[in-house]
């Protein structure tokens, strides 16, 4: 099928959805991207290199190279109205307007709305419309809450009141914070993140992932973006029953339904992102995109074609019989520089060893005279993937391990001993 299309965002992610696009005989692919992706660059025909939320900028861009579809990578393009001005353009996109992107980029609304239409899984929550609302409740709570911005922080909003902060603590971060922010109860479990392919009515899910946030091995240390994450042969958990699935699934059917009633139908990928509880699956939020590093892992594993599926998206005819995954396991780990996030170590060398086989997704790296050389974000990730995720381990810690300079990557993730830990931790909580 000859398909022009454009992909906006230039991470990792990003990478990995062009990749997936480019599998397709006839694809033309064109970029843009705020800062050079040299792996999305060498699969596109044209790279625009622009802020991803300057929206008349992209739109014009995407009439002159004449693309038919447009992708979405990332969230703030979604906010700015990327969406809506591409789709009065012409050009239909895997991704929801501005209204129906709310989901993700305002907490109260996403509560208000689980809460009005009585979906299952919302925690405790409570809307602070100033800071000053916001230091009384917490000066009188007596247990652990989680303190969210309402707006988008790049997932590295959050702070736990209770884990990572104290009272004070928590009264220091509030009075950083300007405008809203949602205060909700502190969700006891283990996180999973469950991906779909949504039409604004149909819905069809991906393999279960679990991503890791914290910078250091045994999760310990600052939020970041996402430091790696792995998936399994069956597309499953081992903490995640069959029932927990069943619920988790249930309640992203019953988002997509709501927000057609509400007349902001949802069309793109929604990523929901569970707390595995004693009490079944929580949502700590939604994301009106693909997860990153959550996409690497799924896409590397989809045997369908993604551009049947974005025509089914944007047809409004997408159907789980286009959608098949191989059954094996992934692995994804994260280089980043030293000192992310807090303070990276950017401009830094690096080389890539031996990578035997393993997947190898750019993210935020700029090569300069055939050189890779650190920013301030998340480098550069590695997919394994294997029979068994004890394989696809190995080849990701085995290529991750390869490369040289002043970077640091998650030894830890998908290995057996995390993992136990994990299935011992939900043994303990039911
Ligand atoms: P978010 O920016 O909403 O993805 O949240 C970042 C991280 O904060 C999540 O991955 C969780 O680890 C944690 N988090 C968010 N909300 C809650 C909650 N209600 N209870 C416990 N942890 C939470
Ligand atoms: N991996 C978490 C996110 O993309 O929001």
């Amino acid at each position: 099928m000859d398909m022009k299309i454009l992909v906006v965002g230039g991470g990792g992610r990003e990478h990995a959805i062009a990749q997936a696009l480019c599998h397709s005989d006839g694809v033309k692919l064109f970029s843009v991207m705020a800062k050079k992706n040299p792996g999305i660059f060498n699969l596109a025909s044209k790279t625009f290199i622009q802020k991803e939320t300057n929206v008349p900028q992209i739109v014009e861009f995407a009439k002159e190279v004449g693309v038919e579809y447009a992708f979405i990578g990332p969230e703030a393009p979604l906010e700015s109205g990327i969406v809506d001005n591409l789709e009065n353009e012409g050009v239909a996109c895997v991704g929801p307007t501005r209204a129906a992107a709310r989901l993700e980029t305002d907490k109260g609304f996403c509560r208000e709305m689980m809460e009005r239409h009585h979906i299952a899984g919302c925690p405790h929550y409570r809307i602070c419309h100033n800071i000053g609302e916001a230091i009384t409740f917490i000066k009188e709570y007596t247990g652990d809450l989680a303190i969210k911005p309402i707006g988008l922080t790049g997932g590295k909003g959050v702070r736990i009141m209770g884990e990572q902060i104290d009272r004070d603590g928590a009264l220091t971060y509030i009075k950083q914070l300007r405008g809203k922010v949602v205060l909700e109860e502190r969700l006891i479990g283990e996180e999973f993140t469950l991906q779909a392919f949504v039409d604004g009515t149909h819905l069809v899910p991906m393999p279960l992932v679990q991503d890791h946030k914290r910078a250091y091995e045994g999760d310990i240390g600052p939020n970041t973006g996402g430091m790696g994450s792995y998936s399994m042969p069956d597309h499953m958990l081992p903490f995640v029953t069959k029932s927990d699935y069943d619920k988790a699934l249930a309640i992203m059917h019953s988002v997509v339904k709501v927000m057609g009633k509400i007349g902001n139908p949802f069309k793109g990928i929604l990523y929901g992102q569970f707390m595995n509880s004693a009490h079944g699956p929580k949502v700590i939020e939604f994301n009106a995109r693909f997860g990153d590093p959550e996409a690497m892992n799924v896409l590397s594993l989809l045997k369908s074609n993604l551009t049947d599926i974005v025509v089914g998206i944007t047809d409004g005819l997408l159907s789980s019989s286009q959608v098949k995954f191989d059954n094996m396991a992934t692995v994804c780990k994260y280089i980043v520089p030293e000192g992310y996030p807090d303070t990276p170590n950017v401009g830094d060398v690096l080389t890539i060893g031996k990578t035997d086989g393993a997947l190898l997704y750019y993210a935020n790296v700029e090569e300069k005279g055939g050189k890779l050389y650190t920013q301030t974000s998340r480098t550069l990730a590695f997919v394994g993937i294997g029979p068994n995720l004890q394989e696809a381990e190995r080849r990701a810690e085995k290529a991750a391990s390869s490369v040289k300079g002043r970077v640091r990557h998650r030894r830890d993730i998908g290995t057996a001993e995390l993992l136990t830990k994990r299935c011992n931790h939900m043994k303990e909580l039911r």
